[in-house]
């Protein structure tokens, strides 16, 4: 089976339309933006896959070291009898790795929005567990969605959410997000999940613009796409990848920067850009375990456990579901 690194992926079914109202919207506002979830159409979810195996971006390769280290530990925390929810795909050596330590796990239900790649992953999983009952649900997990239903009785759900995604929310985001978490799974629940913790901004600054212009390529890809599906006429040579960190609010802050006069035209409509004026594209939070924690606590989640990397640059941390919010 593949390791792809990343649980995130290009929803084949969200149409054209709504990408150009997003786009129409973002630009018309004020600061500009662009939402990131847009990055993933075929050629980003490549370059994020490539961003993944860069020596700059530390993320993937500490989380999935941290999980190498301390997947028993994470397994017995979790608990017998669990019915294990993946908010992505479960085709990353990261699922396989808790998979093989859960103890007598009943159900293992990835969530992802691509109907094909969940049918690909739940054919393989099947065969190489055959005792753990394969539930893929098709839904996008920032909305509400059903837990499947297995067919033996289990003892509670878990909710693994790897990655660091949840970085990529707001934190009143990310708090509401963990609050559905907390609600899907109930009294008895729990959640493994990845956080990158906040660091020298150096290393944070490399590992979002690395020498090698990947990830320059992975924001300047944006525009690629307003340019091939909406027909507009937008300079690509124009703009540059910018990323700083806000250490305020210990985020990296990534942006498309004008680098001249110029105009992006859709559908008639002109769109004013003047030399550094900024496309807002992505934040990236860091986050402490103890402010991450607080965080989830409004949530009603409960921190069990932890784990970290001998730098102390990513966590991987284990919450309880004790009382609903
Ligand atoms: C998907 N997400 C966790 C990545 C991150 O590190 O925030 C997305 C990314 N953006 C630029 N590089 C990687």
């Amino acid at each position: 089976m593949p390791d792809t690194t990343t649980s995130i992926r290009h929803d084949p079914s969200a149409s054209t339309e709504s990408f150009r109202e997003d786009v129409l919207s973002g630009l018309r506002g004020s600061p500009r933006s662009l939402p990131c979830k847009h990055f993933y159409d075929q050629r980003g979810s490549a370059l994020f896959e490539r961003i993944c195996k860069l020596d700059e971006y530390y993320l993937t390769r500490t989380e999935l070291a941290i999980m190498r280290r301390y997947a028993p530990e994470m397994g017995a925390q979790i608990g017998e009898g669990v019915m294990l929810v993946e908010y992505g795909s479960g085709s990353s050596i990261k699922t396989r790795l808790l998979l093989d330590e859960l103890i007598n796990p009943v159900a293992y239900a990835p969530v992802d929005i691509s109907r094909d790649h969940l049918a690909m992953v739940a054919r393989i999983l099947r065969r190489d567990y055959p005792s753990i009952e394969i539930l893929p649900v098709a839904a996008d997990f920032t909305s509400e969605f059903r837990l499947p239903e297995p067919k033996r009785d289990y003892t509670h759900a878990a909710v693994f959410f790897p990655g660091s995604t949840i970085g990529n929310f707001e934190p009143r985001d990310a708090q509401l997000l963990l609050a559905n978490i907390a609600r899907l799974c109930g009294e008895g629940g729990g959640l493994l999940i990845g956080i990158d913790l906040d660091k020298d901004p150096r290393i944070l600054e490399l590992a979002y613009d690395d020498p090698a212009g990947i990830t320059a390529q992975f924001n300047l890809n944006l525009l690629h796409r307003i340019r091939n599906e909406l027909d507009a006429d937008v300079d690509i040579e124009g703009f540059k990848h910018v990323a700083c960190y806000n250490q305020t609010r210990s985020r990296m802050e990534i942006f498309l920067q004008s680098l001249c006069d110029q105009q992006i035209v859709i559908d008639g409509e002109s769109f004013k850009f003047t030399p550094g004026e900024m496309i807002h594209t992505e934040y990236s939070h860091k986050y402490t375990i103890e402010g991450f924690a607080e965080i989830a606590a409004a949530a009603g989640l409960t921190l069990r456990k932890s784990w970290t990397d001998e730098k102390g640059y990513f966590a991987v941390l284990h919450f309880a579901m004790l009382q609903q919010v």
